[in-house]
């Protein structure tokens, strides 16, 4: 019977993982794949800060350029640090190998990872670093526990703990407003994860944007043909309407003198 009930047990394991794995609700993100602006602020992040560590081979510069509508001679001087040509892959100067050794686990390539995480994932990933002095690099992330990737934003958004922070105070499920400046109101609540104060040069509203923006750049990334075939499906539609009308005419002048 006691066996019996260790193997129910175990036949329950992966729908617990499942539970566990699920806790962490995601934030969701509207990407606009027509902002050049944002897309463009997001390859300047992604190089800045990603590229040390991650390639996107799959991508070409001068294709990037091109698509984003940056002149190549900027592109050259401003995303390329290792000496590349605008003709070539957008590579890490990082080895895998030693990579791996550094940080348990080899840095996957970013080109498709908008595809295979979703736009969602990706946005509320590099929100979720937290401290955790456990952890080698001193920090931990909810959205992908125990990961091994340092926090590669956090001069950007600070480090998060938990502490108390200010959330907009809401009365009778309506938000509270000044009545004179029209400021929303807030009110102060601890014990949740917060931005400790003065660690990060972005605030929280200008780094969910810097977010944003990387994101929509790995999104296009991953799929860099949607527009144009989205212009095109538009073009084809339009066309197929056109010869309906013509076609409805010639099928019209055909039967004329049957009927
Ligand atoms: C210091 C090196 C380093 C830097 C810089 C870095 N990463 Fe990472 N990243 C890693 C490593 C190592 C992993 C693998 C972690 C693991 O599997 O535990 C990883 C994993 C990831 C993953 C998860 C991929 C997956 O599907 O499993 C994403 C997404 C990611 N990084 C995005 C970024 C972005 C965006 C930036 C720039 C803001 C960045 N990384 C900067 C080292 C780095």
């Amino acid at each position: 019977m006691k066996k019996h009930f260790a193997v129910f047990l175990l036949a329950l394991m992966p729908s617990f993982s499942f539970a566990a794995a699920g806790v962490t609700a995601l934030d969701s993100v509207e990407i606009d794949l027509t902002d050049k602006a944002a897309m463009q602020d997001g390859l300047r992040t992604f190089v800045n800060y990603c590229q040390g560590c991650h390639g996107a081979q799959y991508q070409r510069y001068e294709r990037v350029a091109k698509d984003l509508g940056i002149p190549e001679d900027i592109m050259l001087k401003n995303t390329v640090f290792t000496g590349a040509k605008i003709g070539d892959h957008m590579q890490s100067a990082m080895q895998p190998r030693e990579a791996k050794v550094w940080f348990g686990a080899a840095p996957p390539d970013l080109t498709l990872v908008a595809r295979v995480r979703g736009t969602d994932w990706l946005y509320s990933y590099l929100r979720s670093f937290y401290d955790d002095p456990h952890r080698p690099y001193g920090v931990n992330n909810s959205v992908f526990p125990n990961v091994g990737m340092p926090h590669a934003l956090i001069s950007l958004q600070g480090r998060r703990a938990i502490g108390c922070k200010q959330v907009p105070l809401v009365e009778q499920g309506r938000k509270q407003y000044d009545p004179l400046t029209g400021v929303p109101l807030t009110r102060e609540e601890c014990g949740v994860m917060a931005v400790v104060p003065g660690t990060g040069s972005l605030s929280e509203s200008e780094y969910d944007e810097l977010v944003k923006n990387l994101v929509t750049f790995l999104a296009y990334s991953a799929n860099p043909v949607k527009l144009e075939s989205q212009r095109i499906g538009t073009y084809v539609l339009l066309f197929l309407v056109v010869f309906f009308v013509f076609a409805y005419l010639l099928k019209r002048e055909y039967w004329k003198d049957v009927h």
